[in-house]
Protein backbone atom coordinates (compact mmCIF):
# COMPACT_ATOMS: atom_id res chain seq x y z
CA UNK A 1 0.00 0.00 0.00
CA UNK A 2 3.08 2.09 0.85
CA UNK A 3 4.24 1.76 -3.01
CA UNK A 4 1.04 2.61 -4.15
CA UNK A 5 1.26 5.67 -2.66
CA UNK A 6 4.04 6.33 -3.94
CA UNK A 7 3.21 5.86 -6.72
CA UNK A 8 0.37 7.88 -6.87
CA UNK A 9 2.40 10.51 -5.48
CA UNK A 10 4.75 10.24 -8.23
CA UNK A 11 1.87 10.65 -10.50
CA UNK A 12 0.93 13.33 -8.79
CA UNK A 13 4.51 15.38 -9.12
CA UNK A 14 4.77 14.48 -12.45
CA UNK A 15 1.09 15.85 -13.18
CA UNK A 16 1.95 19.22 -11.47
CA UNK A 17 5.57 19.10 -13.62
CA UNK A 18 2.65 19.07 -16.29
CA UNK A 19 5.42 15.97 -18.46
CA UNK A 20 4.06 12.20 -18.65
CA UNK A 21 6.20 9.71 -20.41
CA UNK A 22 3.49 7.33 -21.93
CA UNK A 23 4.88 4.35 -23.60
CA UNK A 24 3.17 3.60 -26.89
CA UNK A 25 2.88 -0.95 -26.83
CA UNK A 26 4.72 -2.16 -30.01
CA UNK A 27 3.23 -5.20 -31.76
CA UNK A 28 6.25 -7.16 -30.37
CA UNK A 29 4.98 -7.08 -26.64
CA UNK A 30 1.50 -9.06 -27.57
CA UNK A 31 1.40 -13.01 -27.78
CA UNK A 32 -1.82 -12.85 -29.76
CA UNK A 33 -2.88 -10.02 -31.79
CA UNK A 34 -3.48 -7.12 -29.63
CA UNK A 35 -6.83 -6.82 -31.47
CA UNK A 36 -8.04 -10.04 -31.53
CA UNK A 37 -11.54 -12.12 -32.87
CA UNK A 38 -13.28 -13.87 -30.00
CA UNK A 39 -15.95 -14.42 -32.19
CA UNK A 40 -15.77 -15.98 -34.94
CA UNK A 41 -12.46 -17.77 -33.62
CA UNK A 42 -9.90 -15.69 -35.30
CA UNK A 43 -7.01 -17.65 -37.61
CA UNK A 44 -4.05 -19.06 -35.48
CA UNK A 45 -0.46 -18.79 -36.30
CA UNK A 46 -0.18 -14.51 -34.88
CA UNK A 47 3.57 -13.91 -35.75
CA UNK A 48 4.08 -10.42 -34.40
CA UNK A 49 6.81 -9.89 -37.35
CA UNK A 50 3.86 -10.54 -39.60
CA UNK A 51 1.04 -8.71 -38.33
CA UNK A 52 1.55 -5.61 -40.75
CA UNK A 53 1.46 -8.60 -43.62
CA UNK A 54 -2.09 -8.25 -45.42
CA UNK A 55 -4.73 -9.44 -46.06
CA UNK A 56 -4.53 -11.28 -42.65
CA UNK A 57 -1.30 -10.57 -40.79
CA UNK A 58 0.41 -13.70 -42.69
CA UNK A 59 -1.67 -16.28 -41.04
CA UNK A 60 -2.69 -18.94 -43.18
CA UNK A 61 -6.47 -20.04 -43.84
CA UNK A 62 -7.67 -21.44 -40.60
CA UNK A 63 -11.02 -23.23 -39.81
CA UNK A 64 -14.30 -21.95 -41.20
CA UNK A 65 -17.23 -21.36 -38.21
CA UNK A 66 -20.44 -21.49 -39.36
CA UNK A 67 -21.83 -17.84 -39.26
CA UNK A 68 -25.62 -16.55 -39.89
CA UNK A 69 -26.68 -14.85 -43.39
CA UNK A 70 -28.12 -12.35 -40.69
CA UNK A 71 -27.88 -10.98 -37.34
CA UNK A 72 -25.01 -12.22 -37.11
CA UNK A 73 -22.74 -11.01 -33.82
CA UNK A 74 -18.73 -9.78 -34.07
CA UNK A 75 -16.63 -10.36 -30.77
CA UNK A 76 -13.19 -8.39 -30.48
CA UNK A 77 -10.57 -8.31 -27.29
CA UNK A 78 -8.41 -5.52 -26.92
CA UNK A 79 -5.22 -5.67 -25.12
CA UNK A 80 -3.87 -2.32 -25.33
CA UNK A 81 -4.73 1.92 -26.65
CA UNK A 82 -5.59 1.10 -30.43
CA UNK A 83 -6.99 3.57 -33.21
CA UNK A 84 -8.46 3.41 -36.60
CA UNK A 85 -10.07 0.21 -36.11
CA UNK A 86 -11.70 -1.12 -39.10
CA UNK A 87 -13.97 -4.33 -39.97
CA UNK A 88 -14.23 -5.65 -43.20
CA UNK A 89 -15.07 -8.84 -45.03
CA UNK A 90 -14.36 -10.44 -48.47
CA UNK A 91 -16.58 -12.86 -50.14
CA UNK A 92 -13.79 -15.32 -50.97
CA UNK A 93 -12.37 -18.51 -49.52
CA UNK A 94 -9.25 -17.47 -49.69
CA UNK A 95 -8.50 -13.86 -50.03
CA UNK A 96 -4.93 -12.78 -51.23
CA UNK A 97 -5.01 -8.74 -51.49
CA UNK A 98 -6.40 -5.97 -49.22
CA UNK A 99 -8.71 -4.83 -52.16
CA UNK A 100 -11.16 -7.64 -51.97
CA UNK A 101 -12.43 -6.44 -48.48
CA UNK A 102 -15.39 -4.27 -47.91
CA UNK A 103 -16.15 -2.49 -45.23
CA UNK A 104 -19.89 -2.71 -43.81
CA UNK A 105 -19.73 -0.83 -40.15
CA UNK A 106 -18.52 2.59 -38.68
CA UNK A 107 -14.48 2.80 -38.08
CA UNK A 108 -14.07 2.64 -34.20
CA UNK A 109 -11.72 5.64 -34.08
CA UNK A 110 -9.86 4.83 -30.46
CA UNK A 111 -10.91 1.89 -27.82
CA UNK A 112 -8.96 0.74 -24.60
CA UNK A 113 -8.56 -2.62 -22.72
CA UNK A 114 -11.54 -4.52 -23.13
CA UNK A 115 -14.17 -6.48 -24.76
CA UNK A 116 -15.60 -5.41 -27.81
CA UNK A 117 -19.07 -6.28 -29.89
CA UNK A 118 -21.25 -5.35 -32.67
CA UNK A 119 -23.66 -6.36 -35.38
CA UNK A 120 -21.61 -8.63 -38.02
CA UNK A 121 -22.56 -7.80 -41.92
CA UNK A 122 -26.38 -8.06 -42.95
CA UNK A 123 -24.44 -10.71 -45.93
CA UNK A 124 -28.27 -11.38 -47.33
CA UNK A 125 -28.33 -7.61 -48.38
CA UNK A 126 -25.00 -7.77 -49.82
CA UNK A 127 -26.07 -10.20 -51.91
CA UNK A 128 -24.45 -13.85 -50.56
CA UNK A 129 -26.07 -16.62 -50.06
CA UNK A 130 -25.80 -19.59 -47.40
CA UNK A 131 -22.82 -21.82 -48.74
CA UNK A 132 -20.46 -18.96 -49.56
CA UNK A 133 -17.11 -18.71 -47.80
CA UNK A 134 -15.98 -15.24 -46.38
CA UNK A 135 -13.44 -14.12 -44.81
CA UNK A 136 -13.77 -11.42 -42.00
CA UNK A 137 -10.56 -9.34 -41.41
CA UNK A 138 -9.90 -6.45 -38.78
CA UNK A 139 -7.28 -3.69 -39.34
CA UNK A 140 -5.99 -1.28 -36.57
CA UNK A 141 -3.33 0.96 -35.57
CA UNK A 142 -1.62 0.76 -32.05
CA UNK A 143 -1.99 3.84 -30.21
CA UNK A 144 0.76 6.46 -31.66
CA UNK A 145 1.58 4.53 -34.43
CA UNK A 146 0.33 4.70 -38.07
CA UNK A 147 1.17 1.54 -39.31
CA UNK A 148 -2.09 -0.79 -39.86
CA UNK A 149 -2.55 -4.39 -38.38
CA UNK A 150 -4.35 -7.22 -40.28
CA UNK A 151 -5.84 -10.13 -38.33
CA UNK A 152 -8.11 -12.32 -40.08
CA UNK A 153 -11.27 -14.79 -38.99
CA UNK A 154 -12.65 -17.44 -41.70
CA UNK A 155 -16.69 -18.51 -41.59
CA UNK A 156 -19.31 -19.87 -43.73
CA UNK A 157 -22.38 -18.52 -44.47
CA UNK A 158 -25.44 -20.56 -43.63
CA UNK A 159 -29.07 -20.13 -43.34
CA UNK A 160 -29.54 -17.94 -39.98
CA UNK A 161 -32.09 -20.56 -39.27
CA UNK A 162 -29.64 -23.24 -39.28
CA UNK A 163 -27.31 -21.03 -37.41
CA UNK A 164 -26.76 -22.14 -33.66
CA UNK A 165 -24.90 -19.47 -31.87
CA UNK A 166 -22.55 -20.43 -28.74
CA UNK A 167 -23.74 -20.52 -25.67
CA UNK A 168 -20.75 -18.79 -23.93
CA UNK A 169 -21.25 -15.83 -26.55
CA UNK A 170 -20.96 -12.80 -24.54
CA UNK A 171 -21.80 -9.59 -26.33
CA UNK A 172 -20.29 -6.38 -24.74
CA UNK A 173 -18.64 -3.51 -25.03
CA UNK A 174 -16.39 -2.70 -21.80
CA UNK A 175 -13.26 -0.30 -23.06
CA UNK A 176 -13.45 2.76 -20.97
CA UNK A 177 -12.65 4.27 -24.06
CA UNK A 178 -14.71 3.53 -27.09
CA UNK A 179 -15.11 6.17 -29.55
CA UNK A 180 -16.89 5.20 -33.04
CA UNK A 181 -16.68 7.57 -36.31
CA UNK A 182 -19.68 8.73 -37.83
CA UNK A 183 -20.57 7.40 -41.47
CA UNK A 184 -19.60 9.98 -42.99
CA UNK A 185 -15.99 10.05 -40.87
CA UNK A 186 -15.54 6.15 -41.59
CA UNK A 187 -15.19 7.05 -45.31
CA UNK A 188 -12.01 8.43 -44.68
CA UNK A 189 -9.84 5.37 -43.58
CA UNK A 190 -7.33 6.65 -41.14
CA UNK A 191 -10.51 8.38 -39.57
CA UNK A 192 -8.76 11.60 -40.46
CA UNK A 193 -11.66 13.60 -41.03
CA UNK A 194 -12.56 13.01 -37.61
CA UNK A 195 -13.21 16.70 -36.52
CA UNK A 196 -12.33 16.12 -33.10
CA UNK A 197 -8.67 15.11 -34.13
CA UNK A 198 -5.35 15.78 -35.28
CA UNK A 199 -3.34 13.89 -37.21
CA UNK A 200 -0.10 13.05 -34.87
CA UNK A 201 3.67 13.23 -35.69
CA UNK A 202 3.56 9.17 -36.51
CA UNK A 203 0.79 10.73 -39.14
CA UNK A 204 -1.81 8.91 -36.76
CA UNK A 205 -4.77 10.44 -35.89
CA UNK A 206 -5.72 10.13 -31.85
CA UNK A 207 -8.17 11.58 -29.82
CA UNK A 208 -8.46 9.97 -26.55
CA UNK A 209 -10.24 11.24 -23.65
CA UNK A 210 -7.89 10.51 -20.68
CA UNK A 211 -10.53 11.29 -17.90
CA UNK A 212 -12.66 8.17 -19.52
CA UNK A 213 -9.57 6.15 -20.13
CA UNK A 214 -8.78 6.26 -16.38
CA UNK A 215 -12.52 6.20 -14.88
CA UNK A 216 -12.75 2.63 -14.69
CA UNK A 217 -10.31 -0.25 -15.06
CA UNK A 218 -11.44 -2.86 -17.50
CA UNK A 219 -12.61 -6.09 -16.57
CA UNK A 220 -11.26 -8.09 -19.57
CA UNK A 221 -8.34 -10.23 -18.40
CA UNK A 222 -5.97 -10.50 -20.92
CA UNK A 223 -2.83 -12.88 -20.70
CA UNK A 224 -0.99 -11.23 -23.12
CA UNK A 225 -1.27 -7.61 -22.18
CA UNK A 226 2.32 -6.18 -21.80
CA UNK A 227 3.81 -3.88 -19.16
CA UNK A 228 3.78 -0.94 -21.88
CA UNK A 229 0.24 -0.79 -21.39
CA UNK A 230 0.21 -0.78 -17.77
CA UNK A 231 2.79 2.23 -17.96
CA UNK A 232 0.90 3.51 -20.87
CA UNK A 233 -2.49 3.62 -18.00
CA UNK A 234 -0.26 4.85 -15.13
CA UNK A 235 0.99 7.93 -17.82
CA UNK A 236 -2.80 8.32 -18.81
CA UNK A 237 -3.72 9.06 -14.92
CA UNK A 238 -1.36 11.71 -14.40
CA UNK A 239 -2.67 13.59 -17.17
CA UNK A 240 -6.11 12.95 -16.14
CA UNK A 241 -4.73 14.57 -12.93
CA UNK A 242 -3.02 17.18 -14.30
CA UNK A 243 -6.50 17.88 -16.15
CA UNK A 244 -8.10 18.83 -12.77
CA UNK A 245 -5.54 21.34 -11.77
CA UNK A 246 -4.12 22.93 -14.66
CA UNK A 247 -5.78 23.64 -18.16
CA UNK A 248 -2.26 24.80 -19.86
CA UNK A 249 -1.12 22.09 -22.62
CA UNK A 250 0.86 19.11 -21.42
CA UNK A 251 3.64 17.98 -22.81
CA UNK A 252 3.94 14.20 -23.15
CA UNK A 253 6.23 11.65 -25.11
CA UNK A 254 5.05 8.61 -27.14
CA UNK A 255 7.26 5.80 -28.53
CA UNK A 256 10.46 8.56 -28.36
CA UNK A 257 8.37 10.78 -29.98
CA UNK A 258 7.38 14.26 -28.57
CA UNK A 259 3.97 14.71 -28.43
CA UNK A 260 2.24 17.82 -27.45
CA UNK A 261 -1.27 17.59 -26.09
CA UNK A 262 -3.66 20.24 -25.34
CA UNK A 263 -6.76 20.16 -23.26
CA UNK A 264 -9.71 21.03 -25.14
CA UNK A 265 -13.30 20.72 -23.34
CA UNK A 266 -11.89 17.48 -20.73
CA UNK A 267 -10.60 16.15 -23.75
CA UNK A 268 -6.79 15.49 -25.03
CA UNK A 269 -5.94 16.44 -28.66
CA UNK A 270 -2.71 14.74 -28.79
CA UNK A 271 -0.81 16.68 -31.98
C1 LIG B 1 6.14 -14.72 -40.99
O1 LIG B 1 7.33 -14.44 -40.25
C2 LIG B 1 8.33 -15.43 -40.43
C3 LIG B 1 9.51 -15.06 -39.54
O2 LIG B 1 9.20 -14.21 -38.52
C4 LIG B 1 8.72 -15.51 -41.88
O3 LIG B 1 9.66 -16.53 -42.07
C5 LIG B 1 7.50 -15.78 -42.72
O4 LIG B 1 7.83 -15.74 -44.07
C6 LIG B 1 6.42 -14.79 -42.47
N1 LIG B 1 5.23 -15.13 -43.21
C7 LIG B 1 4.49 -14.25 -43.85
C8 LIG B 1 3.32 -14.78 -44.60
O5 LIG B 1 4.71 -13.06 -43.82
C1 LIG C 1 -19.78 -14.64 -53.51
O1 LIG C 1 -18.93 -15.70 -53.89
C2 LIG C 1 -19.61 -16.77 -54.56
C3 LIG C 1 -18.60 -17.88 -54.76
O2 LIG C 1 -17.47 -17.39 -55.41
C4 LIG C 1 -20.20 -16.24 -55.86
O3 LIG C 1 -20.89 -17.28 -56.52
C5 LIG C 1 -21.12 -15.10 -55.56
O4 LIG C 1 -21.58 -14.52 -56.75
C6 LIG C 1 -20.44 -14.03 -54.73
N1 LIG C 1 -21.41 -13.03 -54.31
C7 LIG C 1 -21.19 -11.74 -54.48
C8 LIG C 1 -22.30 -10.82 -54.01
O5 LIG C 1 -20.17 -11.30 -54.95
C1 LIG D 1 5.36 1.38 -35.74
O1 LIG D 1 5.14 -0.02 -35.91
C2 LIG D 1 5.96 -0.60 -36.89
C3 LIG D 1 5.51 -2.03 -37.06
O2 LIG D 1 5.58 -2.74 -35.85
C4 LIG D 1 7.40 -0.48 -36.48
O3 LIG D 1 8.23 -1.04 -37.47
C5 LIG D 1 7.75 0.99 -36.28
O4 LIG D 1 9.06 1.11 -35.79
C6 LIG D 1 6.78 1.63 -35.32
N1 LIG D 1 7.02 3.07 -35.27
C7 LIG D 1 7.19 3.72 -34.12
C8 LIG D 1 7.40 5.20 -34.26
O5 LIG D 1 7.18 3.17 -33.04
C1 LIG E 1 -20.48 -1.64 -29.05
O1 LIG E 1 -20.12 -0.44 -29.67
C2 LIG E 1 -20.46 -0.38 -31.05
C3 LIG E 1 -19.95 0.92 -31.58
O2 LIG E 1 -18.52 0.88 -31.63
C4 LIG E 1 -21.98 -0.49 -31.21
O3 LIG E 1 -22.31 -0.50 -32.58
C5 LIG E 1 -22.44 -1.80 -30.58
O4 LIG E 1 -23.84 -1.87 -30.64
C6 LIG E 1 -21.99 -1.86 -29.13
N1 LIG E 1 -22.29 -3.17 -28.59
C7 LIG E 1 -23.14 -3.36 -27.59
C8 LIG E 1 -23.31 -4.77 -27.12
O5 LIG E 1 -23.75 -2.45 -27.06
C1 LIG F 1 -14.88 15.98 -43.98
O1 LIG F 1 -16.26 15.84 -43.86
C2 LIG F 1 -17.00 16.99 -44.24
C3 LIG F 1 -18.49 16.75 -43.97
O2 LIG F 1 -18.76 15.42 -43.76
C4 LIG F 1 -16.74 17.29 -45.71
O3 LIG F 1 -17.41 18.48 -46.11
C5 LIG F 1 -15.24 17.48 -45.92
O4 LIG F 1 -14.97 17.65 -47.31
C6 LIG F 1 -14.46 16.28 -45.40
N1 LIG F 1 -13.03 16.54 -45.49
C7 LIG F 1 -12.20 15.64 -45.99
C8 LIG F 1 -10.76 16.01 -45.95
O5 LIG F 1 -12.55 14.55 -46.42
Amino acid sequence: MFTSALLVASALVLAHAAVVVPRAASITDFSTSPVEFTYPPPRSGYNANNATAYPCGGAELGTRTNYPLTGGRIGLDVDTLAANVNLMYANSSNPTTFHQFSTFTDTILDVSDGAWCGAGPNFQTEGLTSGNDVTLLVIYQLYGNKTYMYHCADIKIVEASAYIAPTDLACSNSSAVLKTATDDESLVLKGSNYSAAQEGIDGQTVSIDLAAATAVPSSSASGSESSAVAASSAASSAAASASSTSSAGISSQIGGLGIVSAAIGGCYLLL
